[in-house]
């Protein structure tokens, strides 16, 4: 057995685990990541691509932005189309300024590999039997076999940045989490292909035939979603067959110009609303997937799991640096309050724009609707921009003008 030695643990290299390590080695924290696959296997999933100012911040923070500031776009607005009528989100002249960056995850992976790479930062990639002991204790470790050895790693804390099917989460007794749910009745068949956008900007779209979104990666390709029930499968999709699909579902003009080619990938994905409660216990952390999962409506995967990084690295930075353990504590409380408004915007950003068919769209727990209805409440009645939807709604919208 190789006994190795390290402050944190952190399992799993995707977007969540390589920012983490990269952050906190940023401040002198060393880390050490297991991944289950290889670099290359993690590198060849397809994710979503629009990045809040919050990750951006954080990528320029961690050193890891110049790639993205040159290839990616920042989009000012956002397009809602409703049976054909389009409507533009002006995001830029609403927030007061914030626009989205739009860059593949899979390229925001690939640099933050690499700048680990660059730090000569420990990576075991390809591991295996990854198992969290001990997170009740001061001297939490981890196990795993790589390369035919047996490895513990012993550390202070352990940073479960292991996705949905990860350990991490399984890690922490049943009797002590709780686990949220909505799975949705309907899926996203996605293509990408390298052809130009069909839009400048995203477009999502409801039409009687379901909902779709065109998307991009950049300017020679780009990335288009349509619901398809759950029943369905890839195989039922010919190229041809998504195209015209697709295109009755996008606003007339737009679809009338789209350039179509071959799919590159073609995929189909479930949508789920899922949160686990606590995201800490004892020593081991939750960040990301591990913890969350939102429909892609929202656009928020990537960035809940940006915010859940954000809020780890500062607290544990300030503890040791400034010995603040007050503050380990404190971390699942702060990280699911904002993951809990991503989850009920990424929930109503559904419900807006799908078919759902004679299904109830409001179909969850009792108490993960009290959670949500928390989040509205913080929402509109705790934020200014809240109380100003609510002072309109109450003093009267407009009447219907008649022209
Ligand atoms: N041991 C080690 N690594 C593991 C284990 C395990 N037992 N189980 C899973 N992993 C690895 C996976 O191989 C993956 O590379 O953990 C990583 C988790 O990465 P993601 O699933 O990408 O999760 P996260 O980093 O939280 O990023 C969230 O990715 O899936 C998208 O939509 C999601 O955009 C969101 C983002
Ligand atoms: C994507 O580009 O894959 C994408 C963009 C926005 C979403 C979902 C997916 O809301």
């Amino acid at each position: 057995m190789n006994t190795i030695r390290t402050p944190v643990a952190i399992i799993g290299a995707g977007p969540a685990g390589l920012l983490l390590g990269q952050l906190l080695a940023k401040q002198g924290v060393e880390n050490i990541i297991v991944e289950r696959v290889s670099g290359d296997y993690v590198l060849g999933r397809i994710r979503a691509g629009i990045l809040e100012q919050g990750l951006v911040k954080l990528l320029q923070e961690a050193g890891v932005s110049d790639r993205m500031f040159a290839e990616g776009e920042y989009h000012r607005g956002v397009e809602i189309a409703i049976d054909g009528k389009r409507v533009h989100i002006d995001l830029e002249n609403l927030t007061g300024g914030d626009q989205v960056m739009c860059y593949g995850q899979t390229e925001v992976t690939r640099d933050l590999m690499e700048a680990r790479a660059a730090a000569g930062l420990t990576s075991y990639y390809e591991s295996s039997d990854t198992q969290i002991h001990d997170i009740e204790s001061d001297a939490p470790y981890v196990t795993f076999s790589h390369d035919g050895e047996q490895y513990r790693l012993d550390c202070d804390f352990v940073a479960g940045c292991d996705g949905f099917h990860g350990v991490s989460r399984k890690t922490i007794p049943e009797a002590k989490r709780t686990e949220f749910e909505r799975v949705y009745p309907f899926g996203w068949l996605g293509v990408l292909s390298d052809t130009p956008p069909c839009n400048d900007e995203l477009i999502y779209a409801k039409s009687e035939r379901g909902f779709a979104l065109a998307s991009m990666r950049s300017k020679t390709r780009s990335r288009y979603y349509i619901q398809v029930p759950l029943t369905d499968s890839v195989e039922n999709w010919s190229d041809d067959a998504f195209w015209e699909e697709l295109k009755k579902r996008l606003p007339a003009d737009v679809a009338e110009t789209m350039i179509t080619g071959p799919s590159i990938e073609k995929s189909i994905a479930p949508l789920r609303s899922f949160v686990c409660e606590p995201m800490q216990y004892g020593k081991l952390y939750l960040l990301g997937d591990a913890a969350h999962i939102v429909p892609p409506t929202g656009a928020k995967g990537l960035n809940l799991a940006a915010s859940d990084v954000e809020t780890l690295y500062k607290i544990l930075t300030k503890f040791y640096k400034e010995g603040r353990a007050d503050l380990l504590r404190e971390y699942s409380e702060k990280a699911l309050k904002r993951v809990w408004a991503g989850e009920r915007f990424s929930w109503w950003m559904s419900n807006m724009l799908h078919d759902y068919g004679d299904e109830q769209i409001t179909a969850m727990s009792a108490e993960m609707q009290d959670r949500f209805m928390a989040s509205e409440r913080d929402y509109y009645f705790g934020t200014e921009e809240g109380k100003t939807v609510v002072a309109k709604q109450y003093v009267g919208l407009p009447y219907p003008t008649v022209e």
